[in-house]
């Protein structure tokens, strides 16, 4: 799938943002391996921190439908500037999707910038940080 496509995915994600709050809308739509696309968009909470961002509600949509090895995750708002995942995001997207995914910014201009996830979290957290060693 071309970057056009699924930024697209991304664009149409992002009309059923719930952003009562911060008024700024967010679209995402990720890319598995198998050529299906999980889209996602903001979804804010009055008690503010419990809104969670389009890009986790994307992957996790994917995850939960037993998806699990991802390409690429395209990330829009309405905005000129590009928008690029919050540090939450960015973690959970270390965890589920590994750093070879390719993040796609686009911004209102209809431009577009690709970096890896290991460019936006290099010296990650990760499982393997939890790997305890054996008690003798
Ligand atoms: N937001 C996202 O959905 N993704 C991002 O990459 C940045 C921020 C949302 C969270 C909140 O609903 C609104 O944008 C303003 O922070």
């Amino acid at each position: 799938m071309k970057h056009d496509e699924l930024i697209k995915l991304a664009i149409e994600a992002k009309k059923l943002a719930y952003a009562p709050y911060s008024k700024f809308k967010v679209g995402a739509a990720i890319l598995t391996n198998d050529g299906e696309v999980f889209t996602g968009c903001n979804i804010e909470n009055s008690s503010y921190s419990l809104t969670i961002c389009a890009e986790r509600v994307a992957i996790f949509k994917a995850y939960s439908m037993g998806k699990k090895k991802f390409k690429s995750i395209a990330v829009v708002s309405d905005s000129k500037n590009y928008i690029s995942p919050c540090g939450a995001c960015r973690q959970v997207l270390m965890d589920l999707a590994g750093g070879e995914l390719e993040v796609i910014l686009a911004n209102s201009k209809g431009e577009a910038k690709v970096l890896r996830l290991s460019e936006l979290l290099p010296f990650p957290f990760g499982s393997k940080d939890l790997k305890r060693k054996k008690k003798k």
